[in-house]
């Protein structure tokens, strides 16, 4: 008999079935992906997910040039021949809308894709582009079907239109793609550029996905044509598994190279195409069974991280991908797609570390990236950034002076439309099944999730404050007895499990860094304790980042904020009154104090703090828990006149004056920041 507690759950416009990949022709996913909408948030995430969706996300499409007057759905208004803006809408608010039940933004949904499905042109075409323009390329098609296969997973009605639609558009694409690549790359004569080819032929692997979700789950006797679609495009497409080689990959700073070398390598150094990227070989590795590509996948978020990662854990590249220094910052659109691609990495092969570099952006880089009321965002981020104003010069390699404010479109409008899709894929991959039996808390954060386990319903809810807390605890109720899995973070010292029923967890598993717990039928409750303490770890110039958990700690510099209407991101004029919300501002943040500190990590302590989290979570300077450390002034240039450059070494790097104590906080909540510390000994005293 089904406890009395499911009847809520019924009612709910869940889908309760759990997905199984199936397709014979595919490697199975090591983990499975709930269908969206079996997981919904709960705690600070549910307070972000909402503040995205009150806040300029949720919000696109009531007013914003590129959403609500897109060349989709009749409009006119396009920043590139990609015409992917309102392909990324749909990407990001499918999923927002459904894990947080927003009737409003679901309206919004339904009206777009019920009008994107009206407009499919009698061959089959699906977006703007007619034949005779001659401008058709496939790539915003792929932003649509990631959007589309999680709404058919959330809501039934959109299965029969969607699926078809997919299916139609297969076939053209194919009789395309043979037609020596049509779509695909440049041919003489072509209205388009090569350059605007380049984009699909180095990001392929967002269609391999929603190809082989119709594999698995809609073959409808169309396997060989699928599989075919996904051989040319991988045949015309520029190959990862060349790049993250020893021969090829650029492990430099790409300052250091020729323009010659670096111009002809460009494919591989797209910073938001890398992020996307590390998904590639993951992705193909399922079709064509090649395990190399596993090396493939690996080296691609090693080397990345280690030769151009930041210590928030996103990818450095100011446009271009760069070296270490902590000037060189990020574009959000990095963040989003490095916490999708690293998650999706975790549930196809099921490698830990993916797991815990998803963690790390999503707590890190994400958060500073964005006001606490989402409604202004920075189009890139630097680790060591004191000051968020327009610069006098720009000293980056493609992003303008006013890159690194917050606003509306601050730089190129891309981030605007897609920053929207962080939290929610973050949260629709916080849980994965594992086998028939098993349910596994994989992207550790507060969540509540109804799906089928072991054949029977099972109901987990996690309240928990971590990543700002240690405890996480559970509530379960399950018609029938599985097994829990909690993956255990790679810089945890030491972790507990507590049950109601008193049932032991395993232990840590050392090849998937999982503790496995058997939970009874019925009700039981958990408790989940990891071990956190301060790590540092090494950055260039004989600097250090210093961590709490997976929480990056910077230097916080309180500022002095001014603002204005937003402005457009080509001309720099303000927007004409009446025609954005009233919540929506451009900033300027001054540092109110200096800036150039170097640490002595002998005398980091951490301070918890008391209270409630702050809400929104990340509000400049409001969350409680910080680190104190002695600190000095030293001299630090700047680069070419406009931001902090590489702090002084050696003999050179000494005290300008006393020791004084400073506070360190969590790097999401600190907009103004120095991430990237230089050491110096003998403060403790
Ligand atoms: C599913 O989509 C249909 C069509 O837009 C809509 O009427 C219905 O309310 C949606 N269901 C849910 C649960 O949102
Ligand atoms: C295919 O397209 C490429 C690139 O435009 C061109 O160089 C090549 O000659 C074409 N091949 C055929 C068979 O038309
Ligand atoms: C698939 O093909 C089989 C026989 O080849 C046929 O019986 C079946 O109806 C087809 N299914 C679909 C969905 O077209
Ligand atoms: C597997 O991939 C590697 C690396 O791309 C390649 O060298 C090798 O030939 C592939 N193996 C097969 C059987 O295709
Ligand atoms: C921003 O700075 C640049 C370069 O210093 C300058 O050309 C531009 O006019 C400034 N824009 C605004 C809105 O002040
Ligand atoms: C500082 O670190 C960067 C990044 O590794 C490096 O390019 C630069 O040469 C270093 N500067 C000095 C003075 O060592
Ligand atoms: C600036 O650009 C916007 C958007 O393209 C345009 O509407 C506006 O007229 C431009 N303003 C000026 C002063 O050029
Ligand atoms: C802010 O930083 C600038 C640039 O380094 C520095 O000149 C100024 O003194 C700092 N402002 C304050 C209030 O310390």
């Amino acid at each position: 008999m089904r406890p009395q507690l499911f009847m809520t759950g019924l009612l709910l416009a869940v889908p309760a079935v759990a997905k199984t990949t199936k397709s014979p022709d595919l490697i199975p996913f090591a983990l499975n992906p709930l269908p969206l909408g079996s997981i919904t948030p709960n705690g600070w995430l549910r307070t972000e997910l909402e503040a995205s969706a009150a806040g300029l996300g949720g919000h696109l499409y009531d007013f914003y040039r590129f959403v609500a007057r897109s060349s989709w759905i009749g409009g006119d208004s396009e920043y590139s021949v990609l015409n992917e803006a309102l392909p990324y809408w749909v990407n990001a608010i499918v999923p927002l809308s459904y894990t947080i039940n927003d009737q409003r933004l679901k309206n919004d949904v339904h009206r777009v894709v019920d009008t994107i499905l009206d407009r499919i042109q009698p061959d089959g075409w699906i977006g703007p582009e007619t034949l005779d323009s001659g401008k058709r390329m496939i790539w915003a098609r792929t932003l649509v079907f990631l959007g589309w296969t999680n709404l058919v997973e959330a809501n039934s009605t959109y299965e029969k239109p969607i699926v078809d639609a997919m299916h139609r558009f297969n076939g053209l694409m194919n009789s395309m793609l043979r037609n020596n690549g049509t779509g695909m790359i440049y041919h003489d004569g072509d209205p388009l550029s090569e350059n605007d080819y380049l984009w699909f032929r180095t990001r392929v692997e967002e269609m391999f996905i929603s190809l082989q979700w119709l594999l698995d789950f809609y073959p409808r006797n169309q396997s060989e044509l699928i599989k075919e679609n996904i051989d040319l495009i991988h045949h015309f497409a520029y190959k990862w598994e060349g790049w993250y080689t020893e021969q090829s990959y650029i492990k430099t700073d790409l300052y250091n190279l020729p323009d010659e070398v670096t111009d002809e390598q460009w494919p591989f150094l797209h910073g938001v195409t890398v992020a996307e990227g590390l998904k590639y070989a993951a992705a193909l590795r399922r079709s064509t069974h090649n395990d190399s590509l596993l090396t493939t996948a690996k080296n691609g978020a090693d080397w990345t991280f280690k030769y151009h990662g930041s210590s928030s854990g996103t990818i450095l590249a100011d446009e271009r991908i760069d070296g270490l220094n902590a000037y060189y910052g990020s574009e959000l659109c990095t963040h989003v797609e490095t916490i999708y691609s690293l998650a999706y990495n975790y549930f196809a092969i099921g490698d830990p570390s993916y797991a815990d570099r998803a963690e790390l952006t999503a707590f890190n880089a994400l958060p500073a990236a964005i006001s606490g009321d989402w409604w202004s965002h920075q189009y890139m981020t630097e680790p060591n950034q004191p000051f968020s104003k327009n610069l006098s010069a720009s000293p980056f390699y493609d992003v303008d002076t006013q890159g690194q404010t917050f606003g509306l479109e601050p730089n190129y409008p891309c981030c605007t439309v897609n920053h929207p899709q962080g939290y929610p894929k973050f949260t629709m991959y916080s849980f994965l099944r594992k086998g028939e039996n098993g349910l596994v808390h994989a992207l550790l954060s507060p969540g509540h999730v109804e799906t089928e386990v072991a054949g029977g319903q099972v109901t987990v809810d996690c309240e928990t404050d971590y990543p700002f807390d240690n405890r996480l605890s559970y509530t379960i109720h399950s018609d029938n007895k599985f097994d829990f899995y909690l993956r255990v973070p790679n810089w945890a010292s030491g972790t507990s499990v507590e049950s109601s029923t008193g049932s032991q967890a395993s232990e840590v598993d050392p090849e998937t860094q999982l503790r496995r717990i058997e939970i009874p039928a019925g009700k039981s409750t958990l408790t989940y304790t990891v071990d956190m303490t301060i790590q540092t770890e090494a950055r260039a110039n004989n600097t250090i980042s210093i961590y709490h958990g997976p929480l990056l700690y910077a230097f916080y510099i309180p500022p002095l904020v001014s603002s204005g209407p937003p402005k457009f991101y080509t001309n720099q004029s303000a927007f004409p009154p009446g025609s954005y919300p009233s919540q929506a501002y451009d900033f300027t943040l001054l540092n109110s104090t200096e800036w150039n500190v170097a640490i002595d990590p002998s005398t980091l302590v951490y301070h918890p703090g008391s209270g409630k989290l702050p809400s929104p979570t990340w509000e400049d300077g409001k969350l409680p828990m910080y680190i104190s450390v002695k600190a000095c002034l030293i001299d630090w240039p700047l680069f070419k006149d406009v931001v902090p450059g590489n702090p002084v070494l050696g003999e050179d790097r000494k005290c300008l004056g006393d020791a004084f104590e400073v506070k360190l906080r969590p790097y999401g909540s600190s907009k103004l920041h120095m991430a990237d510390l230089p050491v110096v000994d003998g403060l403790g005293g």
